[in-house]
């Protein structure tokens, strides 16, 4: 998820484009740059870092003036955060520059072919590819920017947003749209281009949303034209008078980012499997597991170290790994591992689950790993973060930044790239059968649906919120794949509310904690159709029969747990193994609503922070 602005018309457009990054960092913050054109070139200056370095380096090493230009804040997802990968890039002529928000799944082929006909790369960006197809098309078509624009994006897979400009023809920016957000705000005599409308809300609140492949070619003197990617065709402009701020607009609409970033959890699961799963060829293709894919198959076992919610995301693995793919999983709190002088060969692998990528704990877990031998795979969320760099290899989640403390989305992309990982070494093991591997591969692309499934009950979930909003302890049960996910909605109710919450296998209920229950004691089960099923409704009577008041999270159409349950959140069917994905929504959102009814500070709150970064 990268930030992006472009300006053009009858203001200075840099201090325009400098303050519209300011505003989109959110969006993501490792990189920065921006683009002019002065009247003659393009001045161009890029930094890694933040927008305050880029500002710092614009103003030793390049002169503002022109009124456009184009500028990026950039959350890497194709090449580490470095000066020579960060956005805008030009084209090999040095005429046409581009920044991009999004990722071209099918960029290798067409770099190779460029190549052979010549064309030389400096970053290990998608986008540069891009822009030099365009470039190519442009001189070999003899055409328009506008209509070179169109024919490449026909031949690239994946998703953009896109601003460019040629110096050749200065008076029109062009921009285009899939998958990733793309506003343009239309004041008088002049145009902006942003990823929210946060850049040019002060300037004007009449804005164009393009939709997905939409294009438009922005120019001065004339009408703005929005057109169809695939056959050209004129799209009449739809223009919105905004009645948003800033900060809502940062939020995307949502009161919180936790909230906006629950509600994003169906994209960013399709923008971590995306160009990695290819259901229908019965592919997954990893990029930083395919050299290493003998590490694993003959491990003799596989370690993973996290903290937190990602520790629960390992819990989760443990399952689908043992199951699917026959290897032994052990799953670590990273704070224990590093201390406890654990028996560590070179024929374990050691998978590092970190959002932030930097957690302190997490990060000498690797190291102690490591000097023992041990191969180390990472599971971050941040590229170039220091677990990143300090593991083996890896693979990234695509969830963009996650700037709420509470961890949701990181949660749900870790499980994408873990059960992937998982369902690729169990079909090169010959442990899962073709139909079962193929039914997995299909399931894993509907779950993006099915979480907007169970999102959609949004507002039965607060009714109940409110119910136990005054509860002192809550307990939280589940078995099988969804034990992980008992322990994990406990931990999301403790850190936004503050109200004490503990997850237990639902089998452990006799083993002591049934104790707890009388009337005041609100159960959460997770009770959804699998192979735990009849269990879990015998644990339920259990509960009930002491006055205890149940939650159930069920699958749509549950007609037992549905007598039983004082209260039922519904999700929709999902096989066990993937199950986690779609249960773990409604407890993220029992959680939102109870600590906003309590006026907690959902996003920041008290005693905790996003990255652990020490002991
Ligand atoms: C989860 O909601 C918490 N914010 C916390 O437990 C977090 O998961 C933990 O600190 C690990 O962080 P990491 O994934 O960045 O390593």
């Amino acid at each position: 998820m990268c930030g992006i602005v472009g300006y053009i018309g009858k203001r200075d457009a840099y201090p325009v484009i400098l303050n519209g990054l300011k505003r989109l960092e959110y969006r993501g913050y490792d990189s920065a740059g921006i683009a002019l054109y002065d009247g003659s070139t393009i001045q161009l200056c890029k930094t890694k870092g933040k927008v305050a370095d880029l500002e710092k380096k614009v103003s030793e090493e390049m002169a503002t003036k022109g009124n456009l230009g184009i500028g990026h804040t950039r959350w890497a997802t194709h090449g580490i955060p470095n000066d020579i990968n960060s956005h805008p890039h030009f084209s090999n002529s040095g005429d046409l520059v581009i920044i991009h928000n999004g990722i071209i799944e099918n960029y290798a082929s067409i770099k190779k072919e460029l190549i052979n006909r010549g064309y030389t790369f400096y970053s290990d960006t998608d986008t540069e590819v891009l822009v030099n197809l365009i470039e190519d098309i442009k001189k070999n078509e003899n055409v328009k920017l506008g209509k070179a624009v169109q024919i490449a994006l026909n031949q690239v897979v994946g998703a953009y947003a896109i601003a460019l400009f040629d110096k050749n023809k200065p008076d029109e920016i062009v921009v285009a749209k899939l998958g990733s957000p793309l506003a343009i705000g239309i004041g008088t005599d002049e145009f902006f281009v942003a990823s929210d409308a946060s850049p040019f809300i002060e300037f004007t609140n009449n804005a164009i949303y393009l939709e997905d492949e939409e294009m438009a070619i922005i120019r001065l003197v004339r009408e703005i034209k929005i057109r169809k990617v695939k056959d050209d065709s004129i799209v009449a402009p739809y223009i919105q008078e905004l009645q948003l701020n800033i900060e809502q607009i940062e939020k995307g609409g949502y009161d919180h980012f936790m909230l906006k970033e629950i509600y994003e959890q169906p994209s960013v699961i399709k923008d971590t499997y995306r160009g990695r799963l290819l259901a229908d060829k019965g592919i997954i293709r990893l990029g930083g597991l395919e050299d290493y894919i003998e590490k694993f198959i003959n491990a003799d076992r596989i370690i993973i170290v996290a903290c937190g919610t990602s520790w629960h995301a390992g819990l989760v693995a443990e399952y689908i790994f043992e199951d699917w793919a026959r290897i032994p999983v052990e799953v670590e709190y990273a704070s224990e591992f590093r201390y406890r002088n654990p028996v560590i060969t070179e024929k374990d692998v050691v998978i590092a689950i970190s959002q932030s990528g930097e957690t302190a704990d997490t990060l000498a877990a690797i190291k102690l790993a490591k000097e023992k031998g041990a191969f180390v795979y990472g599971i971050c969320n941040v590229v170039g973060s220091t677990i990143s760099r300090a593991t083996h290899s890896g693979t990234y989640t695509h969830a963009g930044p996650e700037i709420g403390v509470a961890s949701t989305k990181a949660f749900t992309t870790q499980i994408t790239v873990l059960t992937m990982i998982a369902l690729k070494l169990a079909k090169i093991k010959g442990t899962i059968s073709q139909t079962d591997y193929m039914v997995h591969l299909r399931e894993l692309e509907l779950i993006p649906t099915k979480v907007e499934s169970a999102l959609s009950k949004n507002d039965a979930i607060e009714k109940i919120a409110l119910l136990f909003k005054d509860a002192t302890n809550f307990l939280y049960l589940g078995r099988g794949y969804n034990f992980p996910v008992a322990l994990e909605g406990a931990l999301k109710l403790k850190e936004i509310s503050y109200i004490h919450a503990e997850g237990y296998p639902a089998a452990e209920m006799k083993h002591g904690p049934i104790a707890l229950i009388d009337e005041h004691m609100p159960i959460v089960v997770i009770a959804i159709n699998s192979n735990h099923y009849e269990k879990v409704v015998s644990n339920i009577q259990e509960i009930k029969s002491r006055k205890g008041k149940i939650i159930a999270v069920v699958t749509e159409g549950d007609t037992v747990v549905r007598e039983l349950a004082d209260y039922i959140m519904e999700v929709p069917y999902t096989p066990e193994t993937l199950s986690p994905l779609v249960t773990t929504i409604p407890l993220q959102l029992l959680s939102y609503h109870i600590a906003l009814m309590l006026n907690r500070n959902v996003d920041q709150p008290r005693n905790l922070a996003k990255a652990v970064t020490v002991e």
